[in-house]
C-alpha cells in the first residue's frame, strides 16, 4: 500500500462538498465523465437481457456477439482483428489496463509514460512493482522525439500513450505513432495505447489507432471502452485488443479475478456498437461547441496560456504567471470563486503550474463559472 499514494484530488473534492453543504454555489470542472445520459437503445438492450435471464457467468473473454461487435467496429475503419482471439472484454477500461500491466510487466521494470498522464497509470505501474518514468510532451501532447529516444533504456519494457489525451485533450499525429512503433521494435517494449477517447475528436481530425500501425499487434495492446463514447461510466465495460498470447494471459487473470464483465451489460455493449450511432455525433457536436467556448475564454484570460485541443473533454491551461503551486491555486480558485478543477501535479511532476478543467458540463455553466474566474484572476494581477 506504500506504493499507492492517497488521491491528490480527494482533498479538493471534500472541500467542494463542504462548501456545497454550506449552501455555496459550486461550478464543477473536475469531473471526468460525460454529462449525457446513456442512449435509450443501449439501456433498453440491458433491460431486455435482464428480462431474458442473461444473469449468469459468461465466458471470461466476453460474449460472442460483443466480441463480434468489437471486430466489426475496427473492420469499419479498415482494421482487421479476430474478435474471438484478439479481444478481451473487461469490467471497464481500467481493468483491461490493469490486467495488461499484470501480464506484461515485471517488478523492477521501467515503464515510460508520455506525460502529462492520467494518474491511474502511475498507480497501477507502481502496484505491479515497476517504475513509471515521465517523458514530457508539453505543450499540447506533442511528442519530443529526442526526449523519447533518450528515455529508451534497457530496463524499459513498456510505454503508455493516450490519444486523445487526458488531461490535455491533445492528440498524437500518425507519424509520431509510427515513430513510437519503430522504437518499440528496436528496444523490444510493449506500447499500451489507451484510445478510450477515440470517438471524441473535433475539427474533422482523423484519429489513428495503434492497430493501424502495428497490424500483427506484436508490440501493441490497445485499451478501449464504452464509458466515454456511449456515456456508460457506471455500467463498467471496457476491452483490450492485442496479440493472442497477451490476450490469453489476460483471460487467465480475468478467470481468476473478476470472472467476466457483467453479463447483461455485455449485451448492452453489443447494442451500443451495432445499433444507432447518432448519439456519438450529437455528443461530439456539443463537446466541440463547449471546447470552442472554453478555449476562447482561457486564451483571453490574463496570464493564462492555453492550447486548443483536438479531442476528449479537457483543457489544461498553464498559470505559471501566478507563481503558485497547482494545489494552492486550485484551492484558492475553489474557495474564492467556487470552481473545482484538478491540480496539474496529479498528472506528472512537470505540470505544477497547470490545472485541468473538464468541459463535460453545460455551456451555460462554462460561461458563467469561467466569467467569474476571469474577474478573479484580473483582481490577482
Ligand atoms: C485516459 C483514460 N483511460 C481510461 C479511463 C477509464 O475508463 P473506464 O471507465 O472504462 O474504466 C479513463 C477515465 O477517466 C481515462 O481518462
Amino acid at each position: 500500500m506504500e506504493r499507492i499514494p492517497a488521491s491528490g484530488t480527494l482533498r479538493m473534492f471534500e472541500l467542494a462538498k463542504r462548501l456545497e453543504a454550506e449552501g455555496r454555489r459550486i461550478y464543477h470542472f473536475d469531473i471526468g465523465q460525460p454529462d449525457f445520459p446513456t442512449p435509450d437503445n443501449i439501456v433498453a438492450a440491458g433491460i431486455e437481457a435482464l428480462n431474458h435471464g442473461f444473469t449468469r457467468y459468461t465466458p471470461a473473454r466476453g460474449i460472442p456477439p460483443l466480441l463480434d461487435g468489437i471486430e466489426k467496429h475496427y473492420a469499419n475503419r479498415g482494421i482487421n482483428i479476430d474478435g474471438s482471439k484478439n479481444v478481451i472484454v473487461t469490467p471497464g477500461a481500467k481493468m483491461a489496463l490493469f490486467q495488461g500491466f499484470l501480464s506484461t510487466i515485471d517488478a523492477g521494470d521501467d515503464v515510460l509514460l508520455l506525460s502529462p498522464a492520467w494518474p491511474t497509470y502511475r498507480v497501477m505501474i507502481r502496484t505491479v512493482g515497476a517504475k513509471p518514468v515521465d517523458v514530457p510532451t508539453f505543450p499540447g501532447y506533442v511528442l519530443d522525439e529526442e526526449e523519447l529516444k533518450n528515455a529508451c533504456s534497457k530496463s524499459v519494457t513498456a510505454l503508455v500513450i493516450n490519444t486523445p489525451n487526458n488531461p490535455t485533450g491533445g492528440v498524437l499525429e500518425k507519424d509520431h505513432m509510427k515513430l513510437i512503433h519503430d522504437l518499440a521494435i528496436d528496444h523490444d517494449f510493449v506500447v499500451f495505447s489507451d484510445e478510450i477517447y477515440e470517438m471524441l475528436v473535433y475539427d474533422g481530425f482523423k484519429q489513428t489507432s495503434m492497430l493501424e500501425i502495428d497490424t500483427d499487434m506484436e508490440h501493441t495492446l490497445v485499451i478501449n471502452g464504452f464509458s466515454k463514447t456511449y456515456s456508460m461510466t457506471g455500467w463498467r465495460l471496457g476491452f483490450a485488443v492485442g496479440n493472442e498470447e497477451t490476450i490469453n494471459n489476460m483471460v487467465r487473470i480475468q478467470q481468476n479475478t473478476t470472472s467476466c464483465a457483467t453479463s447483461f451489460v455485455q449485451y448492452a455493449g453489443s447494442e451500443a456498437l451495432k445499433g444507432d450511432q447518432s448519439s456519438i455525433e450529437n455528443m461530439t457536436t456539443e463537446y466541440q461547441k463547449r471546447r470552442d467556448a472554453i478555449t476562447s475564454i482561457f486564451c483571453n484570460m490574463p496570464g493564462v496560456q492555453c492550447v486548443n485541443p483536438k479531442g476528449a473533454f479537457y483543457v489544461f491551461p498553464d498559470f505559471s504567471t501566478y507563481g503558485l503551486s497547482s494545489n494552492t491555486l486550485a484551492e484558492l480558485i475553489l474557495m474564492k470563486v467556487g470552481i473545482t478543477s484538478t491540480p496539474g501535479i496529479s498528472f506528472g511532476k512537470y505540470y505544477d503550474s497547470h490545472l485541468r478543467f473538464s468541459y463535460a458540463t453545460e455551456l451555460s455553466e462554462i460561461k458563467e463559472g469561467l466569467g467569474k474566474l476571469a474577474e478573479f484572476l484580473l483582481s490577482l494581477i
